[in-house]
């Protein structure tokens, strides 16, 4: 009796990270290829519960002075009418500030126009990010969008932020340098993965594709280190969505594109976004923050994928709360702060020059707007042809540099297909001095120069 007792006590210890029956399935992929969804009809109503959007406030006239005129220090927001800015006013009150001090969390009651409170500073940016999210962001947005809410559900500080781990004690581990495995973090699903799934992919932009593109082992470099960081933020995205592997996968093979879904190439784009909203926005305001919202290692909170989609496949379950906003959308246009730390793109009617960050071929920040005027001018002059070079900076290593300025030079180039102009009149060219700086790490270096001929 006390051995059966102890067993079923066992048992259950066992499935309690299991989830209780009934669950449902649903088909996601053709017939016979096990792409069904699991779901907790349990989970999903707390889900549900959680993920309903606040009712947008009635809209008010456009027209009458404008808010750069009417208030003293407005910085992003001055095109608005007075009315549609403290309209705004009010909605940012209730998605972001604790109800008991509502406009006083960002504002000095005696000068609202003082900047002395850090939470205003912050949330200045805020709006211009959320704005750089809605109108540079669209092929993983699309037209849903976001506001403040999406992230922040009434809250100052999002309920899902990550920071560093902090650094490991030296010698105080006789295993060694354990590279976060085994210690049981959420952040992984609880997997014994790395901890810390996030600091290489959506801050670096380490490879995250590992598998081999032969069937015998020749010329397959990634070390099961990697794969197993890309099991790690795998982990992450199925959790910060509330799916499973198949929602993007066929699981016979991870790696293949044309057998996965549509929602995988929105994910794909969802990668690039969030670390272009960690380097440019969210890692920038550190020294913003009081010490207190730092992390263990001394880092500003970060974003991931959970951070808008909060266990939902679409954050809110898709309500498109920024149609109501067209202030967050970006139609007024965002002077990109120096802090984004690139070069700004240059334009002219005979060609372009755009700007990387270190070691990335992304097109972010700037050169996204840059690439969509490029597109512009190319569509207004039907005979014109782009005549693209791709370039690195002097530091780091040579062979390396190579690769980085011709996925540069590919990514302007894939960019310019998708948006639908004719491959004929794309041409690349190896850059004439590919040397673009003598020593160390220059901005104006790490760029690809587009010609129009
Ligand atoms: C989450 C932070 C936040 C909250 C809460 C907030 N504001 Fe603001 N407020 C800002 C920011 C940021 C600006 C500057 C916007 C810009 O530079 O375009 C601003 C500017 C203003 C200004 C212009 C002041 C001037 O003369 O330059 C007024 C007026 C104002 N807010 C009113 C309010 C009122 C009223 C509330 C409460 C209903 C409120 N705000 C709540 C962040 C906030
Ligand atoms: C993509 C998600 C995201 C969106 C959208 C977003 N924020 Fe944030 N916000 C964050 C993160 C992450 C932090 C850092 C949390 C912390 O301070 O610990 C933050 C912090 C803040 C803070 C400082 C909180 C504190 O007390 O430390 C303010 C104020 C703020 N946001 C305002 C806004 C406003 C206003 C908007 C909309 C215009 C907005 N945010 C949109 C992610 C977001
Ligand atoms: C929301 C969509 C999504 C979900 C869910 C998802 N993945 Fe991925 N996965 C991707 C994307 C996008 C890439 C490619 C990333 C890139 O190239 O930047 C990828 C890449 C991979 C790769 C590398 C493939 C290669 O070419 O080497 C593996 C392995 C992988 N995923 C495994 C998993 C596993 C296991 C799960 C479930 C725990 C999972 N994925 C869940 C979107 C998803
Ligand atoms: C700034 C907020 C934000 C962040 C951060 C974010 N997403 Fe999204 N995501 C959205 C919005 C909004 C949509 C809805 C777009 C639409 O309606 O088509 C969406 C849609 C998706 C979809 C399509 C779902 C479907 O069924 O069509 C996938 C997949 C996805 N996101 C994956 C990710 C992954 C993976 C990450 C992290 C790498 C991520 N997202 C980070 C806002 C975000």
């Amino acid at each position: 009796m006390r051995r059966l007792a102890t067993l079923l006590v066992a048992a259950a210890a066992l499935l309690a990270g299991c989830e209780r029956p009934p669950v449902t399935m649903v088909q996601h992929g053709y017939r016979g290829t096990g792409m069904d969804q699991v779901y907790n009809p349990r989970t999903l109503a707390t889900q549900a519960a959680l993920n309903t959007a606040p009712e947008a406030t009635p809209p008010v006239p456009a027209d009458g002075p404008k808010a750069s005129e009417v208030f003293k220090n407005v910085k992003v927001l001055g095109d608005l009418s007075a009315g549609q800015f403290t309209r705004l006013m009010v909605a940012i009150t209730q998605w972001v500030a604790p109800p008991e001090q509502g406009c006083n969390y960002c504002h000095n009651p005696n000068d609202l126009a003082d900047d002395s409170v850090y939470a205003k500073v912050v949330a200045r940016r805020m709006i211009q990010m959320t704005q750089h999210i809605n109108a540079d962001w669209k092929p993983h947005v699309a037209e849903t969008g976001v506001t403040c809410y999406t992230c922040h559900r009434g809250k100052p500080v999002p309920a899902q932020v990550w920071f560093q781990p902090a650094p490991a004690k030296k010698g105080s581990d006789f295993a060694g340098n354990r590279a976060g495995q085994n210690a049981a973090a959420m952040s992984v699903a609880y997997a014994s993965l790395p901890n810390d799934p996030f600091s290489p992919y959506l801050l670096g932009d380490a490879p995250i594709r590992v598998n081999g593109t032969q069937a015998l082992p020749a010329g397959q470099r990634s070390s099961i280190a990697a794969t197993e960081g890309t099991y790690g933020l795998m982990m992450h995205m199925s959790q910060g969505l509330g799916v499973n592997c198949t929602y993007c996968h066929n699981t016979q093979n991870f790696g293949n594109w044309n057998e996965s879904t549509p929602q995988r190439v929105t994910a794909w784009h969802g990668i690039r976004m969030v670390r272009d909203l960690n380097n440019a926005y969210l890692v920038p305001l550190k020294d913003t923050y009081p010490k207190t919202r730092l992390g263990a290692a001394g880092d500003a909170p970060k974003a991931n994928c959970a951070t808008c989609h909060q266990g939902a496949y679409k954050p809110l379950y898709g309500a498109a709360m920024a149609k109501d906003y067209p202030e967050l959308q970006g139609g007024v246009k965002v002077a990109l702060a120096p802090s984004d730390g690139l070069p700004p793109t240059e334009g002219s009617p005979t060609g372009a020059i755009l700007y990387f960050a270190v070691g990335s071929a992304d097109l972010a920040g700037d050169a996204v707007p840059g690439m969509a005027q490029l597109v512009a001018s190319l569509k207004a002059n039907a005979q014109a042809q782009a005549v693209i070079s791709g370039f690195h900076s002097a530091s780091g290593d040579p062979a390396a540099n190579e690769d980085l300025a011709k996925r540069r030079a590919f990514a302007v180039r894939d960019a310019l297909k998708a948006a639908g102009i004719d491959e004929a009149r794309v041409v690349l060219e190896k850059p004439q001095v590919t040397a673009g700086n003598v020593a160390g790490e220059d901005p104006k270096a790490r760029r690809v120069e587009i010609a129009m001929k």
